[in-house]
């Protein structure tokens, strides 16, 4: 691996973009090959088999593109296929997910609580986030509740309003989330909503911590990066923005996501499969 190489991220479709913005603010000086799987989301919804064979091939079209590494943007792909991209892909690349760093910082700081987590059926029904914390051993309560509609009113842009509070209202809620001391952001899209979770809470008057795994795993990756002498020193190349299936309103939508809005093109990486 070396330095000048790019660093590849992936996710079910552009959401991602949270993430690689928090990995662009850290580190202004790598060149991003961002790939958003648009012919296939929501991943949310989609079987571990399905989810896994697409990251397997993403992965593998990044490693075209000689990344150093492969970052899986995504919270349903993170849980049901990182073992197996990592076995995939060897000693070519490193490969991260967006739980393991989110993981290492509740041991480092959340010891002795009550953690709750938001994110789609996947994330949530794999029990990934669930049994790597219970692993842990540090007398930790976890509680996770799947909030589909979530994704589809961000999407939307509905989420500076009524809307969006009603519907938070009616997740937050939930018993399941009773008491907790601190919530995991366990979607690429919910950073968007952070402040909107956080006024439900000031509104409630009840004091919760908000775990917004983009940014964690931003500061792992740098971390990294610098511990290996893997930074890019010189901006050596442009980003690039990949997806499966392009449409306008998937660009226009990047700007809610990445701040700005970027140039998306289309790949056809399923085309040799069919
Ligand atoms: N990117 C997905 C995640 O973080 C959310 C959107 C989807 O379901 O595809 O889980």
């Amino acid at each position: 691996m070396k330095s000048n190489q790019p660093i590849g991220i992936f996710d079910s479709g552009i959401g991602g973009l949270t993430v690689t913005r928090a990995v662009k603010n850290r580190l202004p000086n790598e060149s991003i090959i961002y790939f958003g799987d648009t012919a296939h989301l929501p991943y949310g919804d989609k079987s571990t088999a399905a989810i896994q064979a697409y990251s397997v091939r993403i992965a593998e079209m990044l490693l075209q593109h000689e990344c150093k590494v492969i970052l899986i943007a995504c919270n349903s792909a993170s849980s049901a296929a990182y073992e197996l991209v990592t076995e995939y892909v060897g000693k070519k690349a490193r490969v991260f997910d967006v739980i393991n760093p989110t993981v290492d910082f509740i041991r480092e700081n959340h010891a002795n609580s009550k953690i709750g987590l938001i994110g789609t059926k996947q994330t949530v029904s794999s029990k990934v986030y669930e049994d790597k914390i219970t692993d842990l051993g540090q007398n930790i309560e976890f509680s996770s509740l799947a909030t589909p509609l979530l994704v589809p009113m961000i999407e939307e842009g509905m989420y500076d309003d009524e809307i969006c509070q009603n519907i938070l209202k009616r997740y937050l809620n939930d018993t399941r989330l009773e008491d907790i001391k601190s919530l995991i952001l366990g979607c690429t899209h919910y950073p968007i909503i952070k402040d909107e979770i956080g006024k439900f809470y000031e509104h409630e008057r009840y004091e919760v911590e908000i775990i917004d795994s983009a940014e964690i795993v931003a500061a792992a990756l740098k971390s990294f990066l610098a511990f290996h002498q893997l930074s890019n020193k010189n901006h050596s190349s442009e980003d690039k923005f990949f997806v499966s299936d392009f449409t306008k309103s998937f660009e226009t939508t990047t700007k809610t996501f990445f701040g700005e809005e970027v140039n998306l093109q289309q790949i056809p990486i399923w085309d040799e499969l069919s």
